[in-house]
């Protein structure tokens, strides 16, 4: 055990599924920073143990999570299963004392909420929801200056992005609701935004994977959200437009930050996650992101078109950029693909922080997983119904 850089020990964590998304962020981050380490992975898959155990330094390795919960020296769990399990584990996890980081959403029915909030109750301080766009470092100062404006504010969020089929044919989406399963987090984070609940939500489109949805707040905020499964995936997956009187901000795929209206305030742009080529994003701007972002693509054009007859072609733009994108390739060992900063790290590390120093956590809690959930399954209502659906004042 080795102590981290103000001399705090690391926390001690636990983690409980480790596939595909913690493989590629949380467990390296746990790895990576001096205020984690990784005391146990608890997975059903043993070659996948194996080769996580092979790539970092692990305590030990487990296909039974329960070894983990009932293990003293583990101080956080860090939950990534898929959805089905993550309300039954945090029940668990909570009981069993420890601080839990449990990866969206919190809890897919009302029941499953009300069992984790009851957990909480129990265990006041301790839950946190991978809901990680608050700490998007775009997010957040978009948070910092909206708060100096008055309301009501208008936002309009876009995701869109195909997914990516098995061998079979199917993908996530055609058996889940992406309102759920992906737009929780943007539900999460316009509610983390406002700092209200909306009282009235609609929808159209499709029940799995296309949908269109309104939010309308008591105070005349209102915002629009697009989520959906079509487009390329040349093209960035998120956009995010929020004005008030006289201001307007926009946030082009976490990256590129344009603020208009604030007085003394500029326009920035943020480097990727894992900072991959940040120095030439920040020199040539959002140009140079999205251009090797494609390029990272465009090597693969052929397994593309062969799957999904998707063309990948080099983004062109109407003047020739200041940097040959070509010249630059992969640096970072870990990065798979190209991905921008959406707050995955310092939503850990703030939750380890917290825990180490016994201080209240600013990660979404149960009761902002609860309302993320609460929200979706309005909005399914509303798609059943033709009809916007009220929700009553929040408590
Ligand atoms: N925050 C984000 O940006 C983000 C992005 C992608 C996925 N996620 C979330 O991450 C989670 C995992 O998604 P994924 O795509 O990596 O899934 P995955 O299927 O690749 O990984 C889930 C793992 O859980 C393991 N598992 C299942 N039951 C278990 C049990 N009883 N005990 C121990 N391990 C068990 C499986 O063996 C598997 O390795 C989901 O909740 C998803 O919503 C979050």
């Amino acid at each position: 055990m080795s102590a981290g850089d103000d001399g705090m020990e690391p926390v001690q964590a636990g983690f409980i599924g480790a596939g595909n998304f913690i493989g590629a962020h949380h467990l390296l981050t746990a790895r990576d920073s001096p205020l984690l380490a990784i005391a146990a992975i608890a997975d059903l898959d043993e070659s996948l143990l194996a080769r996580h155990a092979n790539r970092m330094p692990v305590g030990y390795t487990t296909t039974d999570y329960r070894r983990v919960l009932d293990d003293p020296s583990v101080e956080l769990v860090i939950i990534g299963t898929k959805q089905d399990l993550h309300a039954r584990l945090i029940v668990e996890s909570l009981d069993a004392g420890k601080w839990v980081f449990c990866e969206k959403p919190m809890a897919e029915t009302q029941a499953e909420t009300e069992a984790v909030l009851a957990a909480e109750a129990r265990n006041r301080g301790r839950l946190a929801v991978g809901f990680n766009r608050r700490f998007a470092p775009a997010y957040a100062q978009c948070k910092r200056l909206m708060q100096t404006v008055p309301r009501p504010w208008y936002v309009n969020y876009r995701l869109m992005y195909p997914n990516p089929t098995q061998p079979d044919g199917t993908d996530f989406y055609s058996q889940h609701e992406r309102i759920l399963y992906e737009g929780c987090h943007i539900l999460d984070l316009v509610s983390w935004l406002l700092e209200a609940a909306p009282r009235r939500v609609f929808m159209t489109g499709d029940r799995r994977r296309n949908n269109c949805c309104l939010l309308d707040y008591a105070d005349g905020s209102q915002v629009s959200f697009m989520c959906g499964s079509m487009g390329s995936y040349c093209l960035w997956k998120e956009y995010m437009e929020v004005f008030g009187t006289w201001v307007g901000i926009t946030i082009s795929d976490f990256t590129d930050m344009r603020v208009r209206g604030f007085e003394g305030e500029f326009d920035r742009v943020y480097p990727p996650h894992l900072g991959e080529h940040a120095d030439s994003i920040l020199t040539h701007g959002f140009d140079f992101y999205e251009a090797y972002k494609v390029e990272r693509m465009y090597e693969a054009r052929e397994a593309y078109r062969s799957r999904y007859g998707m063309a990948i072609e080099h983004v062109r733009r109407p003047t020739p950029p200041g940097f040959e994108i070509s010249q630059y390739g992969p640096e970072h060992p870990d990065l798979w693909g190209f991905i921008p900063d959406k707050g995955w790290v310092q939503s850990l590390e703030h939750f380890a922080d917290s825990l180490r120093r016994q201080t209240a956590p600013e990660n979404a809690d149960g009761a902002a997983g609860a309302l993320s959930t609460r929200l979706a399954l309005a909005l399914l209502r509303s798609l059943d119904t033709g009809q916007a659906v009220t929700l009553e004042a929040e408590g």
